[in-house]
């Protein structure tokens, strides 16, 4: 009998950044973070369990995953295997409908998806926040995709060893929506777990960094609740700069010009008196969080920079849902 569960995730945007590991080993983050998980921007995972299946395969984008995605895969499928007493190997087939791997926020949505299709398919009984800790082990930010909204993860783990994911305000808390203002197609040149571990082993500014980015979260998190969009927007941009800050000084270095450009824009358009703020990730590209009535204007000012290829206008979107679920 061949069982197959399918899971759908979208990517989120972290405002306050997750940027360095308390634990590598368990992957807990050295800060919270707090993001906004993006309708649009998806993520589809299928996974069979199929008895003539004799190892895992991966299949991301239409061909077969890199020898490093596939093992990472493996890796979660282990642990949700243990827990079920299951040694059934299984298919994995995955589609993002945006760039892999670029600093879109690949990793999340789609660990996020294997994790809820794996603990599906292999019929475990476990809570979102079981599950969320789950796509966390393999890829912290993946936790957050569980979860619809703006979303928290925390960075000490409990005594459970259960560190999920959980819900600050559902998805309509505040009017916004994030311009993903593409400038690569390309592969990120650091990915992101290199990227902290050379900047917690080499940056002078890293202890700053992880002194200050609590501070950074409560204030964000406290704005939010508040529904104060200014400062919401202010400790966005604040974040995004202070991460980068530190990496940059361990030579870790995501920003390219069109990356500036880009950043610049947002200032003027600021300065002009449009509610927008930029934010980015362990990737070239700028995320613009607008306020819904500024998005048209901004997302037209954002097109013309030289260097942005296109702009994706996202809101903010669902959780993690179970798609199909079927036994043949
Ligand atoms: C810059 O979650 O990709 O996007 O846990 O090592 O897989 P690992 O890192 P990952 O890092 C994301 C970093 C970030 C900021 C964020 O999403 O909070």
């Amino acid at each position: 009998m061949t069982r197959r569960s399918v899971a759908q995730t979208h990517a989120n945007i972290a405002l306050a950044k997750y940027w360095g590991k308390r634990d590598v080993a368990a992957n807990v983050p050295a800060v919270p973070s707090l993001s906004v998980t993006l309708e649009g921007m998806r993520t589809i995972t299928s996974i069979e369990l199929a008895p003539d299946l004799t190892a895992d395969t991966f299949e991301l984008n239409g061909e077969p995953a890199p020898a490093l995605a596939l093992e990472r895969t493996v890796t979660l499928l282990d642990r949700v295997r243990a827990a079920a007493g299951s040694a059934d190997k299984a298919r994995v087939v995955s589609h993002n409908d945006f760039p892999t791997s670029s600093g879109l926020a690949s990793s999340a949505s789609g660990f996020a998806a294997l994790a809820v299709a794996a603990a599906h398919v292999y019929a475990l009984d476990w809570s979102l926040e079981r599950v969320s800790d789950l796509a966390r082990r393999s890829s912290a930010s993946a936790a957050r995709s569980v979860f619809g909204g703006f979303v928290e993860l925390g960075c000490d783990l409990p005594a459970s060893g259960v560190l999920g994911a959980s819900v600050v305000a559902p998805a309509d808390h505040l009017d916004v929506r994030v311009l993903v203002c593409v400038t690569s197609e390309g592969a990120k040149a650091v990915a992101s777990t290199d990227g902290m571990r050379r900047t917690a082993e080499r940056s002078p500014y890293y202890a700053a960094w992880v002194e200050r980015a609590p501070v950074m979260f409560s204030s964000l998190k406290a704005a939010l609740l508040a529904r104060d969009l200014e400062q919401v927007g202010e400790l966005t941009e604040a974040s995004a700069l202070a991460m980068h800050a530190s990496a940059m000084a361990a030579a870790v270095v995501y920003v390219t010009g069109a990356t500036l450009q880009a950043l610049a824009q947002v200032r003027e358009l600021r300065a002009r008196g449009y509610a927008a703020w930029a934010t980015m990730d362990a990737g070239p590209h700028v995320k613009v969080l607008v306020s819904a009535a500024d998005a048209a204007a901004v997302r037209a000012a954002m097109v013309e920079v030289p260097g942005v290829l296109r702009v994706l206008e996202a809101r903010p979107g669902h959780g993690a849902t179970v798609v199909a679920d079927d036994a043949s």
